[in-house]
């Protein structure tokens, strides 16, 4: 029997983890022990999820959030490499690039135990991401590396990985497991699946929220395309909530809280036209065959760029305006290739058993 231990904490690792845990389940030689840091902590960005995707219930729950990322990411090391000296697994696995992630697998790696990345090789190459810190020294301290596309295993191999013990394995991605997965079940539970007159849009990286330049602007530019393109029906992350209010903000589209997994994908397959910062809303707008503008300078899912389903705007008001106008009800052709079409949770399962 191998012991795998998880460590999620933040809303798209919930998702992520959803489709694995249910593959760990089919295998009767893995047991999963899963820790949740508390890093996300609202019900609408935690339990739901646990609830709608049937996700283990986490048999350890830290309470670690907010503060600064360095208090975050060291109250989250301390107590999670408690947990691994008493549960004393065979390897842990962390998934995408948050402090929860970072956190995970640092623990693990100073007590030499093995760690498994799921969402391994991404880049930005903006080092002004956290995420991005996140992401390269997980890989750095990983010794299995899941590789969702295959520019993430190219960008390993220029790091030089391909040259150390590391085991790199292009699995595809989860999110496209759980999008396709999920929808399937949905189907079944909702029979509103008619196109909607609205753009759908998210807003919470740190790199638009923090900045206050940034952020005015892409308010600004997402009234305008409320008011003169289609109305926007924005799930407002908490951290961006926050931020708008501290700043004075007047963000006049269609709030509503945060949602869940399933009402998320209902509001995907109906919308006109995404507009996100998010890393996975991206690729869930092609899965649902939408076309999306994203409000960044860089993205680490450079191969939606490449076939035109996706637009860079960085934080311009006018760039988000005029894409927004162009791309709206753009019909986005899915390519199964570039994200694995389904597989992905299978094939980690199955190299985690080898
Ligand atoms: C984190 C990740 C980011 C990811 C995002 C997913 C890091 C560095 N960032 O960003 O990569 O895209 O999760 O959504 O790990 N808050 C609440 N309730 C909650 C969660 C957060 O009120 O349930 C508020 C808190 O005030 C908190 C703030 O949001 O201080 C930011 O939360 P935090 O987890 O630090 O970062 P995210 O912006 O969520
Ligand atoms: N999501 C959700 N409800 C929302 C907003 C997002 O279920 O109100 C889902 C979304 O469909 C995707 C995941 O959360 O599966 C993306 O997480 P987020 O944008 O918070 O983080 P990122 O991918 O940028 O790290």
């Amino acid at each position: 029997m191998i012991k795998i231990f998880t460590v999620i904490g933040a809303r798209p690792q919930f998702i992520k983890a959803s489709v694995v845990s249910k593959a760990i389940q089919q295998a009767s030689s893995i047991k999963e022990t899963i820790l949740h840091t508390g890093q996300h902590f609202d019900k609408n960005m935690s339990d739901i999820f646990f609830n709608q995707l049937g996700i283990p219930k986490p048999s350890i729950k830290l309470n670690v959030n907010g503060g600064n990322h360095g208090q975050m990411t060291g109250r989250m090391l301390i107590e999670i490499e408690e947990a691994l000296l008493h549960e004393k697994p065979d390897r842990v696995l962390v998934y995408g690039d948050t402090n929860s992630t970072l956190a995970g697998a640092l623990a693990a790696a100073k007590l030499n135990i093995p760690v498994a990345h799921v969402e391994a090789g991404l880049r930005s190459f903006n080092n002004q991401m956290p995420e991005e810190i996140n992401r390269i020294l997980t890989d750095r301290l990983s010794d299995v590396l899941f590789c969702p596309t295959e520019l993430a295993v190219k960008n390993l191999r220029d790091e030089g990985i391909d040259k150390t013990s590391k085991k790199v394995f292009k699995s595809g991605d989860v999110m496209q497991d759980a999008a396709l997965f999920f929808s399937r079940e949905l189907d079944s539970e909702i029979s509103n699946s008619g196109d909607g007159n609205f753009v759908l849009a998210t807003l919470h990286r740190a790199e638009n929220t923090d900045n206050p330049k940034r952020l005015a602007s892409l308010v600004r530019g997402l009234n305008r395309v409320h008011k003169h393109v289609s109305p926007v029906v924005l799930p407002l992350h908490p951290r961006t909530k926050k931020l708008i209010q501290k700043q004075g903000l007047s963000l006049d589209v269609d709030i509503i809280d945060p949602v869940g997994y399933f009402e998320m994908l209902n509001l995907l397959r109906r919308c006109q036209l995404v507009l996100t910062d998010s890393g996975g809303v991206q690729k869930e707008a092609f899965f649902f065959n939408k076309a999306c503008v994203t409000m960044r300078d860089q993205t680490e899912w450079v191969e939606l760029i490449d076939i035109g389903a996706n637009e860079l705007v960085g934080a311009d008001e006018e760039l988000l305006f005029l894409a927004a106008k162009s791309s709206l009800g753009r019909y986005v052709e899915d390519d199964d290739n570039l994200y694995g079409g389904g597989t992905a949770a299978k094939r980690i399962v199955r190299q985690l058993l080898d």
